[in-house]
């Protein structure tokens, strides 16, 4: 039986390990034996606990309860306990999602330990260093022994960085082997849609028309903490509610929330709060956020996972954001990069609403790479 501790933390990494999990509970309950570690990252019920009770995965075995801090304290706090977790169960492999602190904490807890890790949303490149996400993602690629790229991009940056294709079993940490297998979210949101259809009241409850609204995420640290971003934000959507007399609903992250009201000023804040088509909502579930995807016009996100889950369902995107790692969306023209910049993000809504020829071709796999990564750990064990 292979033994693997999977770390989850924030929310989207919740979400994503939900894809393995099920694998493993379908295909593979008699190989793989799975141990979970939250790390207390995200705690609100509405950014944790609603995505373990909605998704099946099963309860945390272990919670380090670390809460929120800077970006110090909060990494250490995980690096300790779970370096205590993994000696205690001896796991043949830790497995991580994506770039966040409680990915970058697994991977050094594992790494100096020799305790072999999987990661999970290898290769994806920003190429910018100033993000937190990038730093964590570099660095946990680098200790890895088994990497699972969800694009041909992602598997591309890690050739370029020296990562050998060539490997052959068994990987280490100093050979590993490097996949590009499609992506966990695209199993779960194929997954997921037709269960959402069926139980998500989201777009009743919020007297929303299908096809004739807006869905909106904002929650990227250079966009809340700077008050002349997160304005410009505000302004076009803003304006795009209210003059264009589209419905933009915003589920609100609670960073943003938290600050909205301080970096704004007080008049832009006033004309948000009187705006009715603009709805600001608190963070919703997996479920509604899949109905709200599938059935919106248009998706305006800082997000990483809402934009690719705007590709998957074929609605166009403006990217809050410089660059994107996923880049396969832009040069396919199903979305824009509009960064913090009101007249681009207005721009770009109007060129995304006009374009009647937008092609979405299947680029994130198959929807099964969740077995193809748990046979791989499988195959390595046994060679
Ligand atoms: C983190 C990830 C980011 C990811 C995002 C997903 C890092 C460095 N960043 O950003 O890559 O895109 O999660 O959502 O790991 N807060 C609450 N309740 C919660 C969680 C957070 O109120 O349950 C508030 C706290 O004020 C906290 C702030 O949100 O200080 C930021 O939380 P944190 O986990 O540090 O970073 P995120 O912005 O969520
Ligand atoms: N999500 C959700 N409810 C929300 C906002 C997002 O379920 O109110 C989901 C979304 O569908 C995606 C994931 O959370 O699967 C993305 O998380 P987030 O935007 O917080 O982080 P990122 O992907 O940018 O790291």
């Amino acid at each position: 039986m292979l033994k693997i501790v999977t770390i989850i933390g924030a929310r989207p990494q919740i979400i994503k390990a939900a894809a393995l999990s099920r694998a493993i509970k379908n295909h593979f309950a008699n190989n793989i034996k799975e141990i979970i570690v939250h790390t207390g990252q995200h705690y609100d019920t509405n950014m944790s606990q609603v995505f373990i009770d909605e998704l099946g995965i099963p309860q945390p075995d272990y919670n380090l309860n670390v809460g929120s801090g800077g970006h110090a304290s909060q990494t250490s706090d995980m690096i300790i306990g779970i370096e205590g977790i993994l000696q205690d169960i001896k796991p043949d492999y830790l497995v991580l999602y994506g770039d966040t602190n409680s990915t970058i904490a697994g991977a050094l807890a594992a790494s100096k330990i020799h305790i072999p890790i999987v990661h999970i949303e290898a290769g994806l490149r920003s190429f910018n260093k100033l993000m937190p996400e990038e730093i964590n993602r570099i660095m946990c690629d680098h200790t890895s022994t088994l990497l699972f790229s969800p694009t041909l991009t992602g598997y591309n940056n890690l050739i370029n960085e020296g990562f050998e294709t060539h490997n052959t079993r068994p990987y280490t940490a100093d050979k590993p082997g490097v996949f590009h297998c499609g992506d966990v979210m695209y199993d779960n949101s194929l997954y997921f849609a037709g269960v959402a259809e069926q139980q998500s009241r989201v777009i009743e409850d919020n007297n929303l028309i299908k096809n004739k609204f807006i869905l909106s995420t904002i929650h990227r640290n250079n966009n809340t903490d700077d008050p002349e971003r997160l304005s410009s934000i505000f302004e076009a959507l803003n304006h795009i509610s209210s003059v264009e007399e589209t419905d933009i609903i915003l589920p609100l992250h609670p960073r943003t929330s938290k600050i909205i009201e301080q970096n704004l000023d007080k008049a832009l804040y006033s004309k948000l709060i009187a705006n009715p088509h603009l709805k600001i909502v608190k963070p919703v579930s997996f479920l509604d956020m899949i109905a709200l995807e599938k059935n919106c016009s248009m998706v305006i996100t800082d997000s990483g996972g809402v934009q690719k889950e705007a590709y998957y369902f074929k609605k166009p995107c403006v990217i809050l954001r410089s660059e994107t790692e996923w880049v396969e969306i832009v040069n396919q023209k199903a979305a824009r990069i509009a960064n913090a910049d009101k007249e681009l993000i207005i721009e770009s809504y109007h060129r995304l609403s006009e374009d009647k020829n937008i092609k979405y071709p299947e680029i994130f796999g198959d929807g099964k790479a969740s077995e193809f990564i748990c046979q791989t750990m499988l195959d390595n064990q046994l060679s």
